[in-house]
């Protein structure tokens, strides 16, 4: 991929770091963040996402070391740590259990490899909601998949940097970010079923229209206790209907009419979790024919419609999000909104007609400082390709 003027400058602070600690010559790479335009919490139900790579990424050094120790060093936040490769456990400081996970995961998979210096630092806001995490593990196995000689594929990577995280981190999350920073392409979207793996790029060029992130500046702490409930709730309802159809294997396979039949009179709670995600899988795919038709009116619909049913059905959206959507519904410019990722905080995702962009932020951004007493940050979502060395 072409290297913009400010890769090139992160990537020239992250190397020359490398250099001055470790005086040799590291293997870099570069691993985005992601946007998520429709399907949002269905990946751990199997069912669709349509996810992109985007220009802001985690840039990572790595050398082997002849050792068996792991020297990491976080840049942007100036923080080390020094580990042993077989007697390591959860750091406070945190940001190392997303290496560390993969360390263990790849030891699991019977990887051999020796110590490594590892230098990181990027762009991607921490707690926007653009998946720095799934970015700095998709970097780590990358890296150290190169470094080593492992020979493991881009979907096993995708596959060790998704459990790093459910286990190692202890977030349950899908495989949606991770498939996106490391499948990631230029001006695509991809349209993933998270069941089969099977994967499409659908071209994301509409003449005239851009992705643009709001940023709320809030990232509740509930958020991952919270992603791991509705995750429980999700197989709960699913338990409900297997009773009765054993061929259901998940959400995925669900129909409304089933929900209203097993689950609503045992549960209601459970009954509009599980309700939101049906509904959003069938979204997601009328979404999609949307776009193959160009229809980006109707597609922007669709993305009201989720925000709809992720902040009063599935409850993961917060006051901060919901303005933040309330406050572009009515603005001719913009085709559709709604919050994006797990939620609790981080950005919503609009489609803006380009000419309104400046304007719109200007407007929404005072509105936001005075109803909420915050700065609102903008990103022009750029979708780039995914995870590979520089
Ligand atoms: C987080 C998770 C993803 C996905 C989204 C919600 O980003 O990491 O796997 O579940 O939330 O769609």
């Amino acid at each position: 991929m072409p290297i913009t003027q400010r890769d090139a400058s992160l990537i020239s602070r992250i190397s020359s770091l490398f250099k001055d600690l470790f005086a040799e010559e590291p293997v870099l790479v570069r691993s985005p963040g992601r946007v998520n335009l429709i399907g949002e919490h269905t990946d751990y139900n199997n069912g669709f996402v349509l996810p992109a790579a985007i220009d802001k990424a985690v840039y990572m050094a790595v050398s082997p070391r002849d050792d068996e120790e792991m020297h990491l060093v976080a840049a942007d936040l100036d923080q080390r740590y020094r580990g042993k490769l077989h007697e390591f456990s959860t750091s406070p400081q945190q940001w190392p259990d997303y290496i560390l996970g993969v360390v263990s995961q790849l030891q699991a998979h019977g990887k051999v490899f020796s110590g490594f210096n590892c230098v990181f630092g990027g762009d991607i806001p921490i707690g926007a909601g653009m998946s720095s995490s799934a970015a700095l593990e998709c970097a780590t196995v990358f890296a150290l998949n190169d470094v080593f000689g492992l020979g493991l594929d881009a979907l096993t990577m995708v596959r060790l940097a998704q459990k790093a995280e459910n286990e190692f981190v202890g977030v349950k999350c899908g495989i949606m970010d991770q498939f996106a920073s490391m499948f990631g392409r230029k001006d695509s979207v991809i349209r993933l079923d998270c069941r089969s793996l099977e994967y499409a790029y659908v071209p994301f060029r509409s003449e005239g229209i851009r992705i643009v992130l709001f940023d709320t500046g809030v990232k509740h702490s509930l958020a991952s206790s919270e992603y791991n409930t509705r995750r429980k709730q999700c197989e709960a309802g699913t338990r409900l209907v297997q009773a009765h159809h054993p061929e259901v294997l998940s959400l995925r396979d669900v129909s409304p009419g089933m929900l209203e039949r097993y689950v609503a009179p045992a549960d209601l709670l459970i009954y509009r979790r599980c309700n939101y995600v049906v509904g959003e899988n069938a979204r997601l795919l009328a979404a999609c024919d949307d776009l193959e038709k160009g229809d980006m009116e109707s597609f922007g619909e669709r993305m009201f419609a989720t925000h709809e049913g992720l902040s009063r059905d599935y409850e993961v959206s917060c006051p901060e999000l919901d303005f933040l959507v309330e406050q572009v519904r009515e603005e001719p410019a913009v085709l559709g909104a709604r919050m994006m990722g797990g939620g609790f905080g981080g950005c919503t995702i609009n489609l803006v007609r380009e000419e309104a962009i400046e304007e719109l932020t200007r407007r929404t951004a005072s509105a936001y400082k005075r109803a909420m007493n915050r700065d609102l940050r903008m990103y022009k979502g750029q979708i780039e390709s995914g995870t590979s060395r520089i």
